[in-house]
């Protein structure tokens, strides 16, 4: 292995191809159409063994739940399933498609901030793990809806522990300014309040810190939150929660020595370069709650508790590529924001269009998200030579650049000598957060996904679009 992006048995270089999991990539876009998603079930399955290591480390039972949000195609679900890893959803959607892939209630548990009664009618019927829950004035109508079901609610409480973590400010999610969860202080009523009700059984509680989060320190501090919470309600409660549910957010690294690392600015050099092993950082949180248990004297608290952990990216993120093509190139003069005299800026830039816009990696455009970029056909080659890049939507916007300027991803992409139209490409790392938002805008297709198998085969898991795809809902 020679390139810092490769990963033994999986991503690698072979006669200067790309190979995933043994599968030529470009010999894929071309039998398959680009662009093409492909996931990894191995890959899929190594990352949720690292993840289940967290479950050896501590002293209690662990559920690991996969967020579905980062990407629910079917083949994905069932991926994970086969895995033997348990589902968070997020939408009536999301659970439905749960359901339908197999999984049962008690292995899926239940998000959201704007929950419909049609979606708690669901998940009551369907007896799931725990339904989290956002605000008291939920609290209520998921009593009611228990009520009028006749079959008792699992909940779980979120709380906004006001935690800040390093990342994205749209990825935070434990501040006062974000929109998730409630007050502890509002929690703790609720259970005071609650603790007979035959409609509602209070199971747990809920935090998730952010996406990406670079720093270990935020699950000791949300670990430390979640205790002295629990022994809050146990005092004046008297409920002994059944699970903690610290949520996700455990990172991917997306520069891995990336030689263009060095063109970001430092926090998003941090952001993206982030490697914690969520392991470490969460036994080292189990290890500093134990000590504050052991000095209040409530180690019980924390006996036959569950754990839940709600990971999607560190699942998913790197556990697949995107093709794509190159359709059109063009050279024109640099067009630089300020006059410079530097003669060693480029004076001409050579602009490469795919057929990848932010229909389907949303997330480059909006949060500016770094994915690294190779060609798959000479993957083994120098990249060094620079390229403006950008996808085919007809929006200045869908530019693999920072339109605004504020250099937030690499002004020009490097890549081998003479990238011209037909040759393909290949984003790394691109599994999360990319087609789960995808759209077809400019009504451009959706592209077809395939999943690398373990016993070594190749599955359609998603068709491209047809043009009646484009017009399906239209009346
Ligand atoms: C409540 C909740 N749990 C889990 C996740 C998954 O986070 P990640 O993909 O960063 O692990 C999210 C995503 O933001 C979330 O909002």
């Amino acid at each position: 292995m020679n390139k810092a992006w490769e990963i033994e048995n999986y991503l690698t270089v072979e006669n200067g191809r790309l190979r995933i999991d043994g599968h030529d990539a470009a010999g894929l876009a071309r039998e398959f159409g680009t662009p093409l998603f492909i996931y990894s079930e191995p890959r899929i399955r190594h990352n949720i063994a690292r993840l289940r290591l967290v479950g050896d480390r501590i002293g209690c039972p662990l559920k690991l739940c996969y967020a579905a949000k980062a990407m629910s195609t079917m083949g994905v679900l069932r991926a994970v399933r086969d895995a033997n890893c348990d589902l968070e959803v997020n939408s009536g959607g999301e659970l439905w498609k749960a359901l339908k892939t197999g999984f049962t209630g008690d292995r899926i548990n239940f998000n959201g901030s704007s929950k419909e009664v049609w979606e708690l009618e669901m998940a009551i019927e369907n007896g799931i793990y725990a339904i989290q829950v956002d605000s008291i004035y939920e609290l209520e109508l998921i009593e009611e809806t228990a009520r009028r079901l006749g079959k008792p609610a699992n909940v779980s409480l979120r709380l906004v522990p006001e935690i800040e973590s390093a990342t994205h400010s749209g990825l935070q999610t434990a501040l006062l300014t974000s929109k998730f969860g409630m007050m502890p202080a509002e929690a703790f009523e609720a259970f005071v309040k609650y603790r007979d009700s035959v409609h509602l059984n209070l199971a747990g509680i809920h935090l998730h810190i952010g996406s990406q989060n670079p720093s270990a320190d935020v699950y000791v501090q949300a670990f430390e939150e979640m205790f002295a919470a629990m022994l809050r309600i146990f005092r004046e409660s008297g409920v002994r929660l059944q699970h903690i549910n610290l949520g996700g957010g455990f990172p991917v690294n997306y520069l891995r020595d990336d030689a263009q690392s060095d063109d970001l600015p430092k926090e998003q050099q941090e952001l993206f370069s982030a490697d914690l092993d969520p392991s470490d950082a969460i036994s080292a949180a189990w290890r500093s709650v134990r000590e504050k248990a052991e000095k209040e004297n409530a180690v019980e608290l924390l006996e036959g508790i569950t754990l839940l952990l709600e990971p999607g990216r560190s699942i998913i993120g790197d556990a697949a590529i995107c093709l794509t093509t190159v359709r059109n190139a063009k050279q024109r003069p640099t067009g630089n924001r300020q006059p410079t005299t530097d003669n060693r800026q480029p004076t001409t830039d050579h602009w490469l269009l795919t057929d990848a816009g932010f229909n389907i990696l949303l997330s480059m455009e909006t949060y500016k998200w770094y994915y690294r970029l190779i060609s798959a056909e000479r993957a083994g080659e120098p990249h060094d030579t620079p390229y403006k890049a950008a996808g085919p939507l007809c929006d200045g916007g869908d530019v693999y650049f920072d339109i605004e300027g504020h250099g937030r991803l690499p002004d020009h992409r490097l890549l081998p000598d003479n990238v011209g139209p037909g040759e393909v490409l290949a984003f790394l790392n691109c599994g999360a957060y990319s087609l789960a938002q995808g759209m077809q805008y400019n009504a451009r297709f959706l592209p077809a996904v395939l999943l690398t198998k373990a016993d070594g085969g190749i599955e359609l898991i998603c068709r491209r679009d047809t043009f009646e795809d484009l017009i399906a809902n239209d009346l």
